[in-house]
Order: structure tokens, then C-alpha cells, then sequence
């Protein structure tokens, strides 16, 4: 069995969402993360049998801090995980190791699951340095953390250039960093965490992909937000 979670995105509106609930509630959806925009997480906890993610959280507890979400929140709506440093939010809200290291510390507080996420760009692909990339973004944020706690993150491998583009690593690629990423946290941790792939999954590629036993799993963007593409996909992943 793979872990599948659906990162929604700013993808859907209201009335969208509430036909994506409707067409899959009759599967048994028990076992896949959805993390949808977080205007529409009470929708998916009172009408669906997703369990429940956020796609971010506040780095500061609840208090004065206007626009933001708090861990404790999501706690007492029944969030159980959440996306931390996705690619997209390090780029346009300028998230940074630090930053991460306090949304995670707030996530442990409230016994949710980070979800954290690292990739490389085009450009580093290119330059041959991903693994200095990956392993730098794990460790700024393992280092600062509870060590008895690392144990509770699961990674997310999501290159920067396969996010919705269509294209995807080869399995050899995506087996040698996955070893890396695992081979970096037992050696430096003493730790075994799951490692889910991200990257344009889709049904054409899940089969193919499947076929790497490292892989504990995928984050799925575009494709989790159309009912029979996201269904399929489960029903490769049971
Ligand atoms: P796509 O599946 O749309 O490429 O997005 C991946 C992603 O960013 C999931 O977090």
C-alpha cells in the first residue's frame, strides 16, 4: 500500500469542492489525505471520509496574529497533517529553514503530522547538485528540532520542475534520491521517515512509478482535484 495525498492547491472553488466530495464519498477514501485550501477544510471533515490536511501552518500559537491558522486550530477541527515548506510557499512567501523548524515545532504540540517538502529547481538538477539541495533543506530543519520526534515527519520529494509541468524524473532518478534521503536521515538521525514522491503523478505514469518499492507514497497536485483521475490513482495505491 501507497499513502496518497491530495494537495488541492487554490485549485477549486466552493461549489467544486463540494462536487468532488459528492462524486467520491461512495469510496472509501479512509486511508487518503486530502489537504484542501484551508477555507474548505471543515467542508471535507463534516462531508467526506478523507482524513484531513492542511497545505501550511502558522509558525506562532494561538493569539494576535491576524491571517494566519494556527496548529492548535487545525488541532480542534481534526486536522491530522500538514504540508510544511511546499516549494511554492518557499518561493512566493519567502519560507525559510527557521520558519519551518516553528511550523513543525507547532505541529508536534497539537499531534499533526508535518508533511515536509524539498526539491530541487531545473537549474540544480542541471548543475548535478541535487542531493546537496535536499539533503541541505532536510538538515537545516532535522537540526533544530526535537530529535526524539524526527520519527513523526514524513518527507516529500517534489522537484521544482516536475511540479505540473508534465514531467518526471526517471525511476532510476527518483530511486537514487529517495535512497539518499533515506540513507542521510538513518545515518545522521538514526531515523527511519516515509518519503512520498510529487511531480505530475497522474494515471498515465502510477503504474510505472509503482514499481519503485522505495516509494512510500505520493503528493499529488493537479491530478487530486479531478474525481475519477484521483480515484484511479487510489485504487493503484491500496
Ligand atoms: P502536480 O501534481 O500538479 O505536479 O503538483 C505536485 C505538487 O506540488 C503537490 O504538492
Amino acid at each position: 500500500m501507497k499513502l496518497v495525498v491530495g494537495n488541492q492547491k487554490a485549485y477549486l472553488k466552493r461549489d467544486e469542492v463540494l462536487d468532488f466530495i459528492e462524486k467520491t464519498k461512495n469510496y472509501d477514501c479512509s486511508e487518503t489525505i486530502i489537504c484542501p485550501s484551508s477555507v474548505y477544510l471543515d467542508l471535507y471533515l463534516d462531508k467526506s471520509n478523507y482524513i484531513v490536511g492542511s497545505q501550511d501552518v502558522g509558525e506562532r500559537p494561538l493569539g494576535a496574529t491576524t491571517g494566519e491558522i494556527s496548529a492548535d486550530q487545525l488541532n480542534s477541527i481534526g486536522v491530522a497533517y500538514s504540508l510544511v515548506g511546499h516549494s511554492e510557499r518557499r518561493k512566493n512567501q519567502h519560507e525559510t529553514g527557521p520558519m519551518l523548524i516553528n511550523k513543525i515545532n507547532r505541529l508536534f504540540e497539537n499531534d499533526i503530522t508535518p508533511i515536509l517538502c524539498i526539491g530541487e529547481t531545473q537549474e540544480e538538477k542541471e548543475l548535478n547538485v541535487t542531493k546537496d539541495v535536499i539533503g541541505k533543506q532536510i538538515m537545516e530543519v532535522f537540526d533544530g528540532l526535537d530529535q526524539t520526534k524526527l520519527e513523526k515527519i514524513i518527507i516529500a520529494y517534489e522537484p521544482i520542475w516536475s511540479i505540473g509541468t508534465g514531467l518526471i524524473p526517471t525511476n532510476e532518478e527518483i530511486e537514487d534520491t529517495i535512497t539518499y534521503i533515506k540513507d542521510l536521515i538513518v545515518d545522521k538521525y538514526d531515523k527511519r521517515v516515509a518519503v512520498l514522491y510529487g511531480g505530475s503523478v497522474n494515471k498515465g505514469n502510477i503504474d510505472e512509478l509503482n514499481k519503485i518499492d522505495l516509494v512510500d507514497g505520493y503528493l499529488i497536485g493537479g491530478a487530486s482535484t479531478k474525481v475519477e483521475e484521483f480515484l484511479y490513482i487510489m485504487s493503484k495505491c491500496e
